[in-house]
């Protein structure tokens, strides 16, 4: 019998061994963990259970003399992550460079059939060199067997990929479509042709941090949510960021002891806005001032600053904040905040998570790079996922709504539940300066006029009573009692109940 388990545990050995010793060194040199130990790191201690740890990829006429590696470079399996649970796989870079094959892709499909069945979320620890070229089409297979799981889980389970190394070719694909990707600083990289392809076809030279690393895709492409210094980072983070997230689209956010006043006033608010509307001010100090503890978990920091998305609690439940953000851009829509927006807008409404919508737009960014862009398409994103999102919405306009803007960020008229204004609001078509020169363009060279309309302007339009007097706001509150107000409605809307027209799916423009 003692031959039995000693033979188990040899198997086991060497399956844990993934490539060797050496490879498994030149993985530390470079400052990664192995596949393993990511693991170990992201789940619960002594949680997880590993599946396929003796999976080999059959031979073919090019691999005949390789001598296969059991578990072919991807650990998968499930574990928790503060007692829930969690359905993880992660590659092997010292395993024929994590590379996928067709027994690789079966793993992977495995454990993400397993989570839809049992409903619970997917992180992927992405290290890999591509499809495993000595196995053609078998492997551009596998890939796609991956991807239709992708899709088919997208808005059913949560998705998370981490990128912990090279992705390269179609293996952006499989990340690009789940909901969230956290990249490592210096050691991971995404592209769809690496640098050399790059040079020959456009010829233009590129390092592989520029064309795709971390600070890329975090500031320039918006591919990725977050970008943390390395991998024990990257993984304390991602334990974090799980805890915001349902487990499925049935079940409701997960709910977390806190000790924060549900009804904690907060003097500085009522001074938090300036005056003078053409003077910043940070938003995410309101958010963090009204959440949970503090606590704001922001996604896309550096993309699109002038709107801020990210999770915090309300109560210990977790909520979607989305602001305009007047420090850049004096907070306008643009087709990168408007992208950004919608899409995380989309993903709460998918998983039962409330929005609060902190407004202070301008309006939308004009300008020719904006209209060839197609603002007109990718503003209407926001307005689309804002109109279609069924789970709790609630507004609080702090000063200024105009234009367009006000209707899409989850005004009244696109079903915002609650609509709070601080007494600092102003909501109009359009702010006092611009209206005055277009309805009065007939004192437009007598500034002494100009100026007495643009007053009588303000005064009349640049608050949140003409709006409030509509009903279109439900009421003008303290500042200082955003917390409360906002706790309270969330609460009374815990049970909504609303639905859309039955439909396969929509049509939002893409
Ligand atoms: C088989 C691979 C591999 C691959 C790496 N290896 N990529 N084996 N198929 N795709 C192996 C190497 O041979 C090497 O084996 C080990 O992994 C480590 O690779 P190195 O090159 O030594 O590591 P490094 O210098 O860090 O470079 C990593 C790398 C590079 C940048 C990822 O290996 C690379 O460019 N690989 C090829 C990437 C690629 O073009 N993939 C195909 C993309 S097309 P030994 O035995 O020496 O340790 C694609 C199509 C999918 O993915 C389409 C889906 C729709």
């Amino acid at each position: 019998m003692q031959d039995i388990l000693d033979e188990l545990e040899s198997r086991r050995a060497r399956a844990r061994l993934g490539g060797g010793e050496k490879r498994i060194e030149a993985q530390h040199a470079k400052g990664k963990l192995t596949a393993r130990e990511r693991i170990e790191l992201l789940v619960d201690e002594g949680s997880f259970e590993e599946w396929d740890m003796f999976v080999e990829q059959e031979p073919n006429e090019l691999t005949v003399d390789i001598e296969p590696i059991p578990g072919d470079g991807v650990v998968v399996g499930w574990g928790t992550i503060n007692g829930r649970t969690v359905f993880v796989f992660s590659q092997d870079f010292t395993v024929f460079g994590g590379s996928l094959s067709e027994a690789h892709a079966a793993k992977i499909c495995k454990v993400m059939d397993k989570a839809m069945s049992v409903g619970a979320p997917v992180i992927g620890l992405n290290d890999s060199g591509g499809a495993r070229i000595q196995e053609g089409v078998g492997s551009l297979a596998g890939y796609a067997d991956v991807f239709q799981r992708n899709v088919n889980a997208s808005g059913v389970v949560p998705q998370i990929s981490a990128i912990m190394g090279p992705c390269a070719g179609g293996a952006v694909y499989s990340p690009a479509m789940t909901d969230f990707i956290f990249m490592v600083r210096d050691t991971s990289y995404m592209f769809v042709t690496g640098p050399d392809v790059v040079k020959t076809v456009t010829h233009e030279e590129v390092t592989l941090e520029e064309l795709g690393g971390a600070v890329t895709h975090n500031s320039k492409s918006g591919v990725a949510d977050g970008a943390f210094e390395n991998d024990v980072e990257t993984l304390a983070q991602l334990r974090r960021f799980f805890d915001f997230l349902p487990m499925n689209n049935r079940e409701k956010p997960p709910v977390w002891p806190t000790s924060d006043p549900f009804d904690r006033a907060e003097p500085s608010l009522d001074t938090l806005a300036p005056p003078d509307s053409t003077k910043p001010y940070d938003i995410k100090e309101l958010i963090e001032k009204v959440a949970d503890e503090g606590d704001f978990f922001e996604l896309q920091p550096d993309y699109a600053g002038n709107i801020v998305i990210g999770f915090g609690r309300m109560e210990g439940r977790t909520v979607g904040f989305v602001a305009n953000q007047p420090m850049v851009l004096a907070g306008c829509l643009d087709i990168d905040s408007a992208k950004k927006g919608a899409r995380f807008v989309r993903f709460c409404d998918c998983f039962n998570i409330p929005i609060i919508t902190f407004v202070d737009v301008p309006g939308f960014l004009p300008g020719t790079a904006q209209e060839y862009g197609g603002i007109i398409k990718h503003g209407a994103k926001l307005l689309f996922a804002y109109a279609e999102a069924t789970v709790p919405k609630v507004t609080v306009i702090t000063r200024k709504a105009y234009g367009g803007a006000y209707d899409v960020m989850s005004s009244k008229h696109i079903r915002g539940d609650l609509n709070y204004a601080w007494p600092t609001a102003e909501i109009a078509v359009m702010g006092p300066k611009g209206a005055v020169e277009i309805i009065y363009r007939e004192d437009r060279d007598d500034p002494a006029k100009i100026e007495a309309r643009t007053e009588e302007y303000r005064a009349r339009f640049a608050n949140p009573f003409v709006a409030a007097q509509k009903g279109f706001i439900d009421d003008v509150i303290f500042p200082r009692n955003t917390r409360r107000r906002l706790c309270r409605a969330l609460k009374m809307l815990e049970t909504k109940q609303l639905e859309n027209p039955w439909k396969k799916h929509d049509n939002i423009p893409l």
